[in-house]
């Protein structure tokens, strides 16, 4: 959540800031700020909303410079404003750009007003420019670790640490310092920066993709790391403030800049790439032979799951429900108990851990909060070992998993995850098979090989039903409240689907496990409120049709996603979406995506922002 860009360049840095805004506005989009240090000056400008409102602003103010911050925000401390709005300055002297929380804020802000500070905003990041301040204006030119770089740099590192020593909480920030044209700071602690390498220049950024138009060369600051960072040099120093060589890192997926192309969105652009990135996560864990491929997991991975007797799955939000999905794979197809919780309520909950339990995290972005934090408390909490299920390869939750199984969706810009959810269940069921290999039997693993490559194609024939699905969305722009029902996996599917049309629709969706219809919801069904099915034909369609009924006779819509050989019609309050017959395996993945089309259509329908929802941010990188 929010974003943060820097440059230090021979070149004026605006317009460096500015793309890199653009491209970093997914994470947070509530306002956006620039500060820029030209001929001994500070200039800072902010405004609230889009990132386009401060381009506009800036049209008519000459800001440039070659060193500068910018960020764009997701409001935690203090609502959106312009005066709430980063960089934060102090004293006309020092700029910061902040991501992440700082928990003590509230008792350092008495500690700096009591030593004549004045604050202009309700946020926490202010306290971090003031104690920088305070620091180096009180700090004395120390001996550091800093031996050939030139005085005045040590008395600015020595005040950085000592900032930096104070601050509790979660942190990436980049800092200015008036009396320093040349030198950029920056931090990290629980929340990611990168600094880019470019040719007599160097840049930082929370994301590699904010500076893909200017590097594809990234070192990955490590928790605790900070740096000083000029125009031709970079030192890193760990949290100790010995310097530090981090290795640097060429951008994967530097050929698939995040551009809409000739879509309207990107989340529809993300939706009609699903058969490719599917194709894409499979081709390295299958051989051409049809050969499951361990070793994408990490060395030693196939020893290490000889041994794995129960399986603990821990993420948020729609990696949760792919969680969910493969709970129902893992016990069903592997024969391995499997739990799976929601990492904000599992970082905090004392857990018994059973012997030879694997330790699985699900994150598109491998940097949710929540979900790192529970990886760390796992790791010293006694499990076999940890495992991260992954679309970033330099990501903390990818660092610091002892295996890795990347999903290969490529940059998920839509706020509203789509790609990154389907790739997520193909490697998830991919891992179910390798880890249920040898009670399979061979026939049975060659049939879920073949059914995981069959499914791009089948993909294709569900986007190819659009039309269709657009059509039944016009149903929904009026409603309210809306249910989703499913059984077995397909009940996480619903859950899923209830989820995609809140977060872009904002109508009120919530998902039941069909069963558990009659135990309460059903008293909300009258002819206002659609319930929307995910009903493939498998062993539980039956007893589906039952609760169609159920509906039907106290007047609901039913709006159902079906296989052709379904056996239901349309008729009265009936409106059916025929999908291809797959195999029950792959039908959570294939009955994924018309939900994905459905909501997308409706928040079409509603004109909302479809890729970047009210409130809401990609990443979510606070608590
Ligand atoms: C889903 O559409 C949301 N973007 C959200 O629920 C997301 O899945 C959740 O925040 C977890 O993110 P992660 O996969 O990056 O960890």
């Amino acid at each position: 959540m929010c974003g943060i860009v820097g440059a230090a360049s021979l070149r004026n840095v605006t317009p460096i800031l500015l793309e890199g805004l653009n491209r970093l506005e997914y994470r947070g989009y509530d306002s956006a700020g620039i500060a820029v240090l030209r001929e001994g000056q500070l200039q800072r400008e902010r405004e609230v909303g889009k990132v386009a409102a401060l381009e506009s602003l800036l049209e008519q103010r000459a800001v440039k410079g070659q060193l500068g911050i910018a960020h764009t925000r997701w409001a935690t401390h203090g609502k959106p404003s312009t005066l709430n709005a980063h960089p934060h300055l102090s004293n006309a002297s020092v700029a910061v750009v902040h991501n992440g929380i700082i928990e003590n804020h509230e008792p350092l802000r008495r500690e700096l007003e009591a030593q004549g500070y004045r604050f202009h905003s309700d946020t926490d990041t202010e306290v971090v420019a003031h104690l920088f301040h305070y620091y180096y204006a009180t700090t004395t030119h120390q001996q550091d670790s800093l031996n050939e770089a030139a005085e005045p740099a040590q008395r600015l590192m020595a005040a950085f640490r000592a900032t930096l020593g104070r601050l509790h909480g979660a942190y990436a920030l980049g800092v200015l310092h008036i009396e320093h044209p040349d030198s950029l700071l920056c931090a990290r602690m629980g929340s990611p920066l990168v600094v880019g390498e470019g040719s007599e220049e160097h840049f930082i950024a929370s994301d590699p993709l904010a500076l893909l138009q200017v590097t594809d060369r990234f070192i990955y600051l490590e928790e605790g790391d900070h740096a000083l960072v000029s125009r031709d040099a970079c030192r890193i120093f760990d949290t100790a403030g010995a310097q530090v060589d981090r290795p640097i890192v060429r951008f994967e997926h530097g050929d698939q800049i995040a551009e809409k192309g000739d879509y309207r969105h990107f989340m529809l652009k993300e939706i009609h790439e699903q058969p490719r990135v599917l194709k894409a996560t499979l081709a390295d864990k299958v051989s051409d032979e049809g050969r499951l491929l361990a070793s994408v997991l990490g060395a030693e991975a196939e020893a290490l799951l000889d041994r794995v007797e129960q399986v603990q799955i821990v993420s948020c939000g729609t990696s949760y429900h792919a969680g969910l999905v493969a709970r129902y794979w893992l016990e069903g197809l592997a024969g391995l108990p499997c739990s799976v919780e929601v990492a904000s309520e599992f970082r905090y909950r004392h857990v018994v851990v059973p012997n030879n339990t694997l330790f699985v995290t699900i994150s598109q972005s491998g940097e949710t909060a929540d979900t790192l934090a529970a990886l760390r408390f796992a790791k010293r909490a006694g499990y076999l070992a940890t495992l991260a299920i992954c679309n970033v390869p330099g990501s903390s939750l990818v660092r610091e998993s002892d295996l890795r199984l990347m999903t290969h969706a490529g940059p998920e810009i839509g706020v509203a995850s789509t790609k990154a959810f389907t790739t997520q269940l193909l490697a998830l069921l991919w891992f179910t098979v390798l880890l249920g290999r040898k009670w399979l039997g061979e026939q049975r693993l060659a049939e879920l090989i073949a059914d995981l490559a069959a499914l791009p194609a089948q993909i294709e024939q569900v986007l190819a039903l659009e039309p269709d699905i657009a059509a039944l969305a016009t149903r929904f722009a009026s409603k309210h409240h809306t249910l989703f029902l499913g059984r077995g996996p397909h009940y996480p599917v619903a859950m899923e689907g209830a989820l995609k049309l809140k977060e872009i629709s904002y109508i009120h969706a919530e998902a039941y496990a069909a069963g558990e219809l009659k135990h309460g919801p059903l008293a909300l069904v009258d002819d206002d409120m659609p319930v929307v099915t995910v009903a493939p034909s498998d062993e539980l369609l039956e007893k589906l049709k039952s609760n169609l009924q159920e509906v039907r006779a106290r007047g609901g819509q039913l709006i159902n996603f079906i296989c052709e050989d379904a056996g239901l019609e349309d008729g009265e309050g009936f409106h059916n979406l025929k999908l291809p017959k797959v195999s029950d395996s792959v039908a959570p993945i294939l009955f994924s995506v018309p939900l994905q089309l459905l909501s997308y259509h409706v928040a079409l329908v509603k004109g909302t922002d479809v890729d970047k929802p009210r409130n809401l941010a990609k990443s979510v990188t606070v608590e």
